[in-house]
């Protein structure tokens, strides 16, 4: 075979067989394939896309082409969870110790973020000690001891979509629906649990910014989940603005904390329950919305966090601490209303600024800077008062400032957004 021959077959809009599948697959993680080859076969998947017998053979390679992690040691079913990226999702935070709160075991590897999207793992480093790489054996034993563990990716998971993920960040081929739903299901599934709830950002601050190609992903992953034995639902999620009411690392984390102890925003403690509740159905759990809020109240789900975060090596006595940041801006209402619109893409670029996001893979962070956003979609507001915050340690010029206020987009009509859109199963 040649992999000129096979970039040339998916150029000209013609389905590969699954064999020529997994010989480039294989090729490209054994080097023989070289990055320049691989870069041309995206592209042209790009504008040809796949068959569902590709996708799901693209797929079932690349879980092959590194570890795969065996929880059966762990008893119960155990449900993954998994989003496709947004600005200020700190769901994992409380999903995770919400969910196991109910005796289901959730064993999570998350990823980092990029641009301006965030990333659990980084949002998780904001604690002092946390750490988040562990051995399989110690992930496996901590989900069997406190029924919660959410660590790093392990290096050998699914050696494919290292490379191929690295390749498309930078080749313009990231946003195409054969490709994602390769890379995020290849994961789900090579790291073992028996059931996962997908996720699916839509909007401004979203790889997908509309309904159908949002709708058309879900399905996608589902049917990828579904074909191998795993229970696959997915949540289409609004990200048209960011959600709750911190962007930032550890700002996350207290906003997190904040839901876990029953306070912080009502829309945010619903949704989650919401998602709650679909996730601990595939686990063969039937829950209430009002049984699972429970939860979120009476403590049960802040101690299985602070299980977690103690036994990962978090410090528990910084855990609520206030960030530590130069300043604290707050942007005020210029005119009576209701927001009507928080572009998460345009705050999650601004908080990537201030260092809580990276441009690059190698950039570092600044976990104690970010935004707090006091009012948010279909809010009242009044002339002069605070609608956001933003915790800095650099000195905001006139322009940014201005920038800042330019997004917050006030209407005199309320506006009312939905936080889950739609249930695709
Ligand atoms: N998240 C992933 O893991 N992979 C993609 O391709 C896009 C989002």
């Amino acid at each position: 075979m040649r992999m000129v021959d096979l970039i040339q077959k998916k150029r000209d809009g013609q389905e590969l067989t699954a064999e020529e599948i997994k010989w480039l697959i294989e090729g490209y993680v054994d080097g023989s394939v070289p990055d320049y080859q691989m870069a041309a076969f995206a592209m042209a998947v790009y504008f040809q896309g796949m068959t569902t017998e590709e996708i799901s053979e693209l797929t079932m390679n690349m879980v092959a082409s590194g570890d795969q992690i065996d929880l059966s040691a762990i008893p119960g079913i155990k449900v993954d969870k998994h989003s496709t990226g947004g600005v200020g999702d700190k769901v994992t935070l409380i999903l995770a110790p919400l969910v196991a709160s109910f005796d289901v075991p959730v064993a999570k590897m998350s990823g980092r973020g990029l641009g301006h999207t965030g990333g659990t793992l980084d949002k998780l480093e904001a604690i002092k000690g946390y750490q988040i790489e562990q051995t399989q054996e110690a992930f496996i034993e901590q989900v069997q001891d406190i029924g919660l563990a959410v660590i790093g990716q392990s290096d050998n998971l699914v050696k494919a979509d290292k490379l191929l993920y690295a390749l498309r960040d930078v080749t313009a081929t990231v946003d195409i629906i054969p490709l994602i739903a390769s890379s995020v299901m290849s994961k789900k599934i090579a790291a073992g649990a028996d059931a996962i709830l997908l996720d699916v950002t839509v909007g401004d601050g979203a790889f997908m910014k509309n309904i159908e190609d949002a709708r058309e992903l879900a399905q996608t992953m589902v049917n990828l989940g579904n074909a191998v034995g795993r229970k696959t639902v997915a949540v289409l999620t609004n990200m048209s603005q960011p959600v709750g009411r911190a962007i930032g690392n550890r700002l996350e984390i207290l906003e997190a904390l904040e839901i876990l102890q029953g306070q912080g925003r009502e829309d945010v403690a619903h949704f989650i329950c919401e998602l709650a509740q679909i996730m601990l159905k595939l686990a063969g759990v039937e829950k209430n919305l009002p049984e699972i809020r429970e939860n979120l109240t009476n403590g049960k789900a802040l101690a299985k966090f602070e299980a977690m975060v103690e036994a990962q090596g978090g410090d528990l006595t910084d855990l609520y601490r206030e960030p530590d940041v130069a300043e604290i801006v707050e942007i005020v209402a210029e005119e009576d209303g209701y927001i009507s619109a928080l572009p998460a893409l345009e705050f999650g670029l601004f908080a990537m600024k201030l260092g809580a996001g990276r441009a690059v893979k190698t950039d570092d962070l600044d976990y104690e800077t970010g935004i707090v956003f006091e009012k948010k979609v279909g809010d009242a507001v009044k002339v002069g008062e605070v609608v956001a915050k933003i915790y800095t340690n650099q000195n905001l010029g006139q322009k940014e400032l201005s920038d800042f206020k330019k997004n917050v987009k006030i209407e005199q009509e309320e506006v009312k957004i939905r936080e889950i859109l739609e249930i695709v199963s």
